[in-house]
């Protein structure tokens, strides 16, 4: 498991164009300029990347997979860890030859590392034109619009005047994805907020990602429409704190309120039930829930609402006490534990899954220690674990000493990856004997004449099935379980 959020991807050889005549010339370009978008991070930058392919494509241009062939290149990048900033510059920095060769080639950069550094990004790649941050990537097409139309005119434009940047904060993402097409297949995600109001001492995302805003309930509902309309039928809901949905919307006047969030707002357990109604949507899956906003009113919209998988990622961070209040994560152990009752008396056979930070400041061995008997108490079956990394301008980087040497960090890595495992196993264990529903998600490619479904706890199935089955819920008896996943076979099909 481990840190493989973060997608890796083999960068093909670049410099000159791909498609080249015999004699090398390169061959002209088509009708349509070509867009290709590296995404790294999270999910959230997954649709985001989405969104400004769309765009692009309304613009006129198409989408490419080939990098060496595009004439627009983005890169859609992440912060959250030191890692994920290195990876995207060697990544930039390997255009720098490219860009050489092909002086008309346009290179931006977008997402949360855009926004971190802004014009930074500049002094660090030079040949990188575009810089759009996390509210202002919608921009991007009529930025390079407008780089292309300075650089017809070079005797009017100096080199920094070649160079755009959009990292204003203050504005909304518009969401527009009429005359769109999906091209994604059966799995769609869809922003329900973005932004985090939260203030957890070792976290970058509330400064690259700014303060939460809600998307209306309206809105989101007419996107999954639009989504199911193209042949989406499972719809992951994303936020940084998916369950605080709708905490920054004012408040309903006195008397009017229809909703169940504080003080009559709507609230992510009002968008469940109205998601259930879309008829042709199979599944909703959440990421990522707070404890601290983990309400009955959830509870008992995720019991009431059989679409809804019965799995939840509420990463716990710690198991100490002390730590979470370094952390500033706005609970203790015993609030996580009281928040986890209510959902498992509402929804007995919930699934969850947890975020680990090893090493954070002050972390003593009977801290780690803590967090080691927090995951098997709470029995997370799916654990992602991280060493803390001090990133630059959070409150942990500049006040905590980053005291826990690196190679107890690693090894407090690597047993708290073990016991992950051993939970992982075990929780997967639990379900072998039962049928279980599950949707089918894909033909196998590592074994022939197999397909892998997802159970509505979203655990990862596989079974013998033809490729007819991709796209319907089916019924499993579940025969075997590892630490990763379920095998099984097909009971009856619906
Ligand atoms: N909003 C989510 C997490 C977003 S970041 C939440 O609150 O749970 C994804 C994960 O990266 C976090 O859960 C945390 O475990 C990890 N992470 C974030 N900042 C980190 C840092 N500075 N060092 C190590 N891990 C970090
Ligand atoms: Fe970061 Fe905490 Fe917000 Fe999650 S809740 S994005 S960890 S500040
Ligand atoms: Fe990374 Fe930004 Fe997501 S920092 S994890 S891409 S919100």
């Amino acid at each position: 498991m481990s840190t493989t959020r973060h997608q890796s991807r083999a960068l093909p050889a670049l410099g000159a164009p791909a498609a080249a005549a015999a004699d090398g010339a390169p061959v002209p370009a088509g009708p349509a300029p070509k867009l290709h978008v590296v995404t790294f991070g999270c999910q959230m930058n997954k649709y985001d990347s989405e969104l400004v392919e769309g765009r692009f494509r309304k613009s006129g241009y198409v989408t490419t997979d080939r990098i060496d062939e595009a004439d627009v290149i983005l890169f859609n990048t992440c912060s959250v860890r030191d890692h994920a900033e290195e990876r995207t510059w060697s990544w930039v920095g390997e255009l720098k030859q490219a860009k050489r060769e092909r002086p008309d080639l346009v290179v931006g950069i977008m997402g949360c590392m855009a926004q971190r550094v802004e014009e930074e990004v500049f002094k660090r790649a030079g040949h990188v034109d575009l810089v759009a941050g996390t509210r202002q990537f919608h921009l991007l097409p009529a930025m390079v619009e407008e780089l292309k139309a300075r650089r017809a005119e070079p005797d009017r434009f100096r080199a920094k005047d070649l160079r755009l940047l959009a990292t204003d904060m203050a504005e909304d993402v518009p969401v527009d994805r009429t005359g769109e097409e999906y091209t994604g297949g059966l799995h769609a995600h869809l922003a329900v907020m973005r932004g985090c109001d939260l203030s957890c001492t070792y976290c970058v995302v509330p400064k690259t990602r700014g303060g939460v805003r809600s998307r209306p309930i309206e809105e989101l509902v007419a996107e999954a429409r639009w989504y199911v309309a193209q042949g989406v039928k499972v719809l992951t809901l994303l936020g940084q704190t998916v369950n605080s949905y709708g905490e920054d919307f004012p408040a309903p006047e006195p008397g009017t309120a229809a909703w169940t969030g504080r003080q009559g707002r709507p609230s992510l357990a009002d968008l469940l039930r109205a998601l259930q109604a879309i008829d042709g949507l199979a599944r909703i899956r959440l990421i990522t829930l707070h404890p601290s906003y983990v309400t009955r009113a959830l509870a008992e919209a995720i019991r009431d609402c059989d679409k809804v998988d019965r799995f939840l990622p509420i990463p716990a961070q710690s198991g100490s006490d002390d730590v979470l209040r370094a952390m500033k994560r706005g609970y203790t152990t015993d609030l996580y534990r009281r928040r986890m009752d209510m959902l498992r008396a509402a929804v007995p056979d919930i699934e969850l899954g947890s975020d680990w930070i090893v090493g954070f400041p002050g972390e003593t061995d009977a801290d780690f220690d803590a967090s080691e008997r927090f995951l098997e108490e709470q029995g997370f079956v799916v654990n992602y674990i991280f060493k803390y990394d001090p990133r630059p301008t959070t409150h942990a980087a500049e006040n905590l000493a980053d005291d826990v040497p690196e190679h107890v960090k690693r090894e407090r890595n690597q047993r708290m990856l073990a016991l992950g495992e051993r939970m992982g196993l075990k929780r997967h264990g639990a379900h072998v004997g039962s049928t279980r529903r599950a949707f089918v998600e894909s033909v196998s490619d590592r074994a022939a004449g197999f397909v892998i479904a997802r159970t509505t706890h979203n655990l990862l199935v596989s079974l013998p099935g033809d490729p007819s089955l991709v796209g319907r819920m089916v019924d499993v008896r579940i025969e075997g379980a590892s630490a990763y996943g379920l095998s099984g076979a097909l009971a009856t099909s619906t």
